[in-house]
């Protein structure tokens, strides 16, 4: 661990940054506008890594044109005093033109995985994603990357991306975390008015019912998925985008459960659209 954290803008500081810090390193990706969930997992980093790097950059890529890019949260400040008390070593902060400098032409792309739930919603949102996060790994020349649960077919297309272009990087999954209530902890959160908030809750209701339906035996997809929505239907604010009992691995929906399975749903409170997910039959 370093004395001080150091904050570096052009990847010519972060690469000269990096040099300097002790193997293994863990990198923990985000868009800044930390919270709780966040900074777990660079206490997870900072528990099994010599250095800890994270980078915060609003991706411009992962966004589609009707999407929040221009007011997604930022507080640098919050942001950086959380990181130096969770003990990060290094922060990345480029600018959208150090990423993309004009010209740039050249994309990431995983097949399959990427085409359901947040895939469908989301056309060219995962290109994004992985075009971003394999440029990190070049950036950092981590041995470890560190993502959480809470956005479950991202962190699947991760390591898919991973393994099929052979980086020497371990990938770990983290745990999601919540609020109280049962909300998956989330930047977006911040979005909700006050009904808005309270009626957030649905999600976590939803999934919580449809994990008893399956603790109680029931193995009919559709039954959960049933399950699911009677609770979000019941709920004005909520507005469901897609609910998914699907095969773990292959996010492809399932007609029975039999082994471990994603249940996960997209659902607008208002203008703001939430995800969260469980994991059954681990
Ligand atoms: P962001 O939404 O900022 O999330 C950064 C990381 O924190 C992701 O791995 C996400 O899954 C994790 N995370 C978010 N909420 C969490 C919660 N409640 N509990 C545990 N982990 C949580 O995901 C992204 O940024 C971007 O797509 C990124 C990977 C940085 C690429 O631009």
């Amino acid at each position: 661990m370093s004395e001080s954290m150091i904050i570096a803008t052009t990847l010519e500081e972060l690469r000269q940054a990096r040099s300097l810090l002790d193997n293994p390193l863990g990198l923990v990706p985000t868009m800044g506008y930390l919270h709780k969930g966040h900074i777990s997992l660079v206490e997870r980093a900072r528990v099994e890594c010599a250095s800890v790097g994270v980078s915060i950059f609003v991706n411009p890529t992962q966004f589609g044109p009707n999407e929040d890019l221009n007011k997604y949260p930022r507080n640098i400040e919050g942001d950086l005093k959380l990181l130096e008390a969770a003990g990060a070593d290094l922060v990345w902060m480029p600018t959208p033109e150090i990423v993309y400098p004009p010209g740039f032409q050249t994309w990431v792309e995983v097949e399959g995985l990427t085409s359901p739930l947040e895939g469908a919603m989301r056309p060219g949102h995962f290109r994004g994603v992985t075009t971003v996060v394999a440029k990190l790994f070049n950036a950092f020349q981590p041995q470890k990357a560190y993502f959480g649960q809470k956005d479950a077919q991202q962190a699947a297309v991760i390591r898919r991306m991973t393994r099929d272009l052979d980086f020497p990087i371990e990938i770990t999954i983290c745990p999601t975390l919540r609020e109280a209530d049962g909300l998956a902890m989330s930047s977006r959160n911040t979005y909700l008015n006050p009904q808005e908030r309270q009626a957030a809750t649905v999600l976590f209701r939803a999934l919580s019912a449809a994990k008893a339906a399956h603790q109680a035996g029931e193995r009919d997809a559709d039954k959960l998925r049933q399950a699911m929505s009677e609770i979000i239907l019941a709920e004005p604010l909520a507005k469901m985008q897609y609910i998914s009992c699907a095969d773990y691995d292959s996010l492809e929906e399932l007609r029975t459960v039999s082994g471990k399975a994603l249940l996960s749903m997209a659902v607008y409170l208002g203008k703001t659209r939430l995800i969260d997910n469980f994991v059954i039959g681990e």
